[in-house]
């Protein structure tokens, strides 16, 4: 076992990770580096009740004060790493911003993604994109009533920020770009019954259609042009389409990347000791059939301590059936799965009018995902079946 364990990202991959070197009995020194200024917390509320005002940043650190002690990493806070030496056989070189190289016997690479941005975004005030506590900090202010708000995006984020622009009083425009948000994932019927969700509370809905331009004026963001000429005028606009894997810096080194680092079953890069965890890495996954990168929360938690047994000696090979939720204008809605959209879609119970069901994806006679709106119980039996299968 290594002396030094350096960690890069400090998110929940990352921190993941730390927690289970430790208490899988790592006593050696672990560098945590990463390049936000806060302590590893919590993401989800940030889109949802951090951004509503119905808690506080309080709530979102990963661990008490006591716990972050008791994993005593090395912190290395609002620093970025921007380069890995991996010429020497007996250590790898993670250098930062600020110059300082840290030697380790293993390095953890879990460095997250970005949020991607629109060809030629200016900068402007009231223009947004959502990932960190920072960006949730900016946004949450200009999130007041008759403020006019449009999202770019229907996915994930863009969902629920629009939801919470609602509660908070917001007039919401969802812009698209595909014919329905969420398809690829969900299939078209349960997309549109799941996207049904935004005029049902108010925001209107723009499908099929791709935003253009930011229009600004004095610095300040003033609307958006469509694809299609169209004028939207906003307050505030939050762009959610997609995400970027951060693995610009690990270029000079001797890592594979292709669409995210590239690692085996366990975790482990193309060059010995060095292991990639969470929504940065591209995996072998048997149940899908190909190398896939997840981007959901339980992912990143359950990777970064997958592969941090896996440093330990004592890994398996990963391998788990993803599982997504998100809340949506006070609607709960889970899904377990790989993108389902071209298998056929039965429903177990409920009614898709009242948005209240649970639906299972069959793919030749064989049940392949479960998709489920405010019925967490049966929801979960069957993504427990799922997941032992
Ligand atoms: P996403 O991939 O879920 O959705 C992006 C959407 O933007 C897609 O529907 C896409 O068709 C659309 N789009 C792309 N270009 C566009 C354009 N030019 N104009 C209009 N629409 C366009 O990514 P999203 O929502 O940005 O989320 C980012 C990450 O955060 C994802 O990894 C997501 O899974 C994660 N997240 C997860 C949540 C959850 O699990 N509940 C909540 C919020 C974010």
């Amino acid at each position: 076992m290594g002396r030094t364990i350096a960690v890069v990202g400090a998110s929940l991959a990352g921190w993941s990770a730390c927690v289970t070197l430790r208490s899988g009995g790592f006593d050696g020194r672990l560098v945590l580096i990463g390049d936000e200024p806060h302590r590893p917390y919590d993401r989800p509320p940030l889109s949802k009740s951090f951004l509503a005002g119905a808690v506080g940043a309080d709530v979102l650190p990963l661990a008490t004060r006591e716990q972050f002690a008791e994993v005593g990493p090395d912190w290395r806070l609002g620093r970025r790493a921007t380069s890995l030496d991996t010429a020497r056989l007996d250590a790898t070189t993670v250098t930062l911003d600020d110059g300082e190289r840290i030697e380790a016997d293993v390095v953890l690479i879990a460095t997250g993604t970005r949020p991607r941005t629109l060809p030629g975004q200016p900068q402007a005030t009231g223009l947004h994109t959502l990932r960190t506590l920072d960006d949730a900090l900016a946004l949450k202010p200009e999130l007041a009533e008759g403020k006019r708000l449009v999202v770019v995006g229907g996915g994930f984020i863009g969902a629920e920020v629009a939801a919470t622009g609602r509660e908070l009083g917001c007039e919401v425009a969802v812009v698209e770009a595909q014919p329905l948000p969420l398809a690829d994932l969900f299939g078209e019927r349960m997309a549109e019954t799941v996207s049904g969700l935004h005029e049902a509370h108010g925001s209107s809905l723009y499908l099929g259609v791709a935003v253009h331009e930011v229009l600004v004026s004095g610095g300040r963001v003033r609307g958006v042009r469509l694809g299609d000429g169209r004028e939207l005028p906003a307050d505030v606009v939050v762009v959610g389409i997609g995400v970027t894997p951060n693995t610009e810096w690990l270029r000079g080194s001797q890592v594979a990347l292709d669409g995210g680092v590239l690692v085996d079953a366990y975790g482990a890069t193309s060059v010995p000791g060095v292991y990639a965890a969470g929504d940065v890495v591209r995996f072998p996954s048997g149940r899908a059939g190909a190398h896939v990168r997840i981007e959901h929360w339980t992912h990143a938690r359950d990777h970064g301590a997958a592969v941090a047994r896996a440093i330990l000696g004592v890994g398996e090979p990963y391998d788990p059936l993803p599982y997504v939720w998100s809340e949506q204008y006070g609607t709960m809605l889970q899904f377990a799965g790989y993108p389902a959209a071209d298998a056929t879609v039965a429903l177990v119970e409920g009614d898709l009018a009242e948005r209240r069901f649970v639906a299972e994806y069959l793919r030749d006679g064989r049940r392949v995902a479960v998709l489920g709106m405010r019925s967490p119980r049966t929801f979960t039996r069957i993504r427990k079946e799922l997941s032992r299968a």
